[in-house]
């Protein structure tokens, strides 16, 4: 598994703003948007693309195109809907499918109540979009669940993550799956109710106005 971890003074700024609870929801959405972009820059390096012979208006070459089967983005509802915009601005050709995860608040395992994906994933890569890495169990659950229909390579592109959670992911997920994490910083710990410290508090509540 490989962690990517962006160090950059604008990343820096808008998470900062991103986790003062004074920051109200239409500012905390814009700023999701944003940092998502940023993280789908670095998220996409591994592309697949393809020569494309095209003319410009003074001669004939050959350039690169995105590859066929296109990739996918997968936000896992509800909070990653908040991430989708900002990464569809940046690969706008990309199929969306859904995958909805929660976590029981009491036990913390993982209840899968949505899908909405192709059945066959063979050969796609796949950005999943959640904005917290909190225990792993969300990561890892989507991820088996994205490789075991084929996918080729899946990133998890996440706002924080906590290093227990990491461990987690590193810990859990079958080494065969090529995996990598974009995430914009890694918080100090998890609390005892599995939010991420100093983390943004609930990122679905805070994204669509539920405080
Ligand atoms: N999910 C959130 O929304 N916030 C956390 O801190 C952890 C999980």
């Amino acid at each position: 598994m490989q962690i990517h971890i962006l160090d950059h003074p604008l990343v820096e700024h808008k998470l900062t703003v991103l986790r003062d609870k004074n920051t109200p929801s239409n500012i905390f959405r814009e700023l999701v948007s944003e940092l998502v972009t940023l993280e789908a820059y670095e998220a996409t390096r591994n592309l697949d693309v393809v020569d494309k012979q095209i003319e410009t208006p003074i001669a004939t070459m050959t350039g690169k195109h995105i590859a066929s089967p296109r990739p996918m983005v997968v936000p896992i509802l509800r909070a990653g809907l908040g991430m989708l915009d900002g990464m569809t601005k940046l690969l706008p050709t990309a199929e969306v499918g859904f995958l909805g995860m929660k976590r029981d608040e009491k036990t913390l395992d993982i209840i899968t109540y949505a899908n909405r994906l192709p059945e066959d994933l063979t050969g796609r890569q796949v950005f999943l979009l959640d904005p917290m890495l909190a225990t792993g169990g969300t990561t890892v659950a989507a991820t088996h669940y994205l490789a075991e229909r084929g996918a080729k390579d899946i990133t998890s592109i996440n706002i924080l993550a906590a290093p227990e959670g990491l461990k987690r992911v590193e810990e859990t997920l079958d080494p065969s799956i090529d995996f990598k994490v974009v995430v914009c910083a890694v918080d100090d710990h998890l609390d005892e109710h599995g939010y991420i410290v100093p983390g943004l508090g609930d990122a679905g509540d805070r994204l669509y106005g539920l405080i």
